[in-house]
């Protein structure tokens, strides 16, 4: 028996372990009782602990925390019409009330579907704010927009009515939200908030431009410089359009567009553009084009986004349109998403490059400005695009 157990065997430590623990664990126990004992007292207010037993109704319940502040991750939608749930938002918040199809309905009658200004009346440019759930770069909006009151207009699609900057009356984003609904990248719900967006500003009849911005976007000149050459430029539209025969381009045509649109029409570009009040009634009063989309991108991601503008004007205006986009962005480092800039890589010579590196055609001749915005660009760039604005971008001359 001595010899059949071995002196330090797994089974004799296991059990001396256990041992230990027998004796440990109850101590253990109270421990942990004790603590919870004490943080339950910590957290209930006295008076409410006291007269837990009493059932008085003058004392209701309170509501769950979370009905009462404001839900940033997941705002209730930015226009809800229905009685129950959350409270309405602050409509003095918003540039309008209408929906998809009030809207679309008002921007197609006179006097918002006329394509010029009235006469003798100064020309604005709007700029139309894409954005997600904030605006990390608005200071540097801010700055730009400072002293040009009544040269623009601005509109954003987006869940902000939570957020301080578009509550404050001194910002220039103040009462600019446009009723929202859910965007997803890919998905055609993009192209309908870009349409809300342009129907939204085609409401100001002295609009004459209209500019789609994403929260990462940076304007590269002052606020004169992109006006004169939006307002004097000879095109109707900056929307890139090319066509590409690989997966990302041809591959993603689909059979079912057909005979209204052939391969060989199909293209692909930058959802960011720059439109005229001409092509801007065109895109918002489309009844064929878009729906067609609208059907072949039912169920998948189909990046209508890249494809439906480009595509349209090709059929449609390519002789009105400059081909190119207007807002620089980095794809040399490949995949679905551009390249991000953050705080080391803003730089005044960076700004140059963006600002005179290219050379294209502006007005019939060759131009070294062929951006006027670049993305993208992160809260953490901030400060420094802050810093050299007055001195690269000239904000205040
Ligand atoms: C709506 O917002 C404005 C400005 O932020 C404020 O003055 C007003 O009191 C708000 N109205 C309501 C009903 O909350
Ligand atoms: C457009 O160009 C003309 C002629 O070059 C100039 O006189 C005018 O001031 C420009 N308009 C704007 C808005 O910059
Ligand atoms: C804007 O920038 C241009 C150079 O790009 C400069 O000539 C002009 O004075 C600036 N205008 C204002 C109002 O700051």
């Amino acid at each position: 028996m001595k010899t059949s157990i071995p002196p330090l065997s797994p089974p004799s430590s296991l059990a001396k372990l256990f041992n230990r623990l027998r004796l440990l664990v109850p101590s253990l126990l109270l421990l942990i009782a004790a603590i919870l004992l004490l943080l339950l007292l910590l957290r209930s207010d006295p008076p409410h602990f006291i007269s837990s037993v009493n059932s008085n109704p003058s004392h209701p319940t309170r509501p769950p925390l979370s009905s009462i502040v404001p839900d940033h991750d997941h705002p209730a939608p930015a226009f809800n019409r229905s009685p129950p749930g959350p409270p309405k938002p602050n409509l003095s918040l918003f540039v309008h009330e209408m929906d998809d199809p009030e809207l679309l309905r008002a921007v197609s009658k006179p006097p918002y579907n006329a394509h010029r200004v009235p006469d003798g009346a100064v020309p604005k440019v709007a700029f139309m704010f894409l954005t997600r759930n904030a605006l990390p770069l608005a200071p540097l909006w801010e700055k730009f927009f400072e002293g040009h009151r009544g040269l623009y207009s601005i509109y954003v699609h987006s869940h902000l009515t939570n957020n301080n900057l578009v509550r404050s009356k001194q910002s220039v984003f103040h009462g600019r939200i446009i009723p929202s609904k859910v965007v997803k990248w890919g998905r055609v719900n993009m192209i309908e908030a870009e349409r809300r967006l342009l129907a939204s500003a085609l409401l100001d009849t002295l609009n004459q431009r209209f500019v789609l911005l994403s929260d990462s976007c940076i304007p590269l000149f002052n606020f004169s410089t992109i006006y004169s050459y939006l307002i004097n430029s000879t095109k109707s539209s900056y929307i890139e359009v090319y066509d590409s025969r690989g997966k990302t381009g041809r591959g993603r045509f689909r059979p079912i567009l057909k005979p209204l649109i052939t391969i060989r029409q199909w293209r692909k570009g930058s959802q960011w553009f720059e439109v005229d009040r001409y092509i801007a009634t065109r895109v918002v009063s489309d009844r064929t084009y878009f729906p067609a989309f609208q059907r072949s991108c039912k169920r998948k991601a189909c990046y209508a986004d890249e494809h439906y503008l480009p595509t349209f004007a090709n059929i449609k205006f390519r002789e009105r349109n400059a081909g190119r986009s207007l807002t620089w962005v980095d794809w040399t480092k490949g995949g679905a998403h551009p390249g991000r800039f953050v705080r080391p890589s803003v730089t005044p010579k960076f700004l140059e490059k963006m600002r005179f590196g290219s050379e294209c055609e502006y007005n019939g001749k060759k131009s070294h400005v062929c951006y006027l915005f670049a993305r993208k660009f992160t809260s953490h760039a901030l400060e420094r695009l802050l810093w050299f604005a007055p001195k690269v971008m000239r904000f205040d001359d």
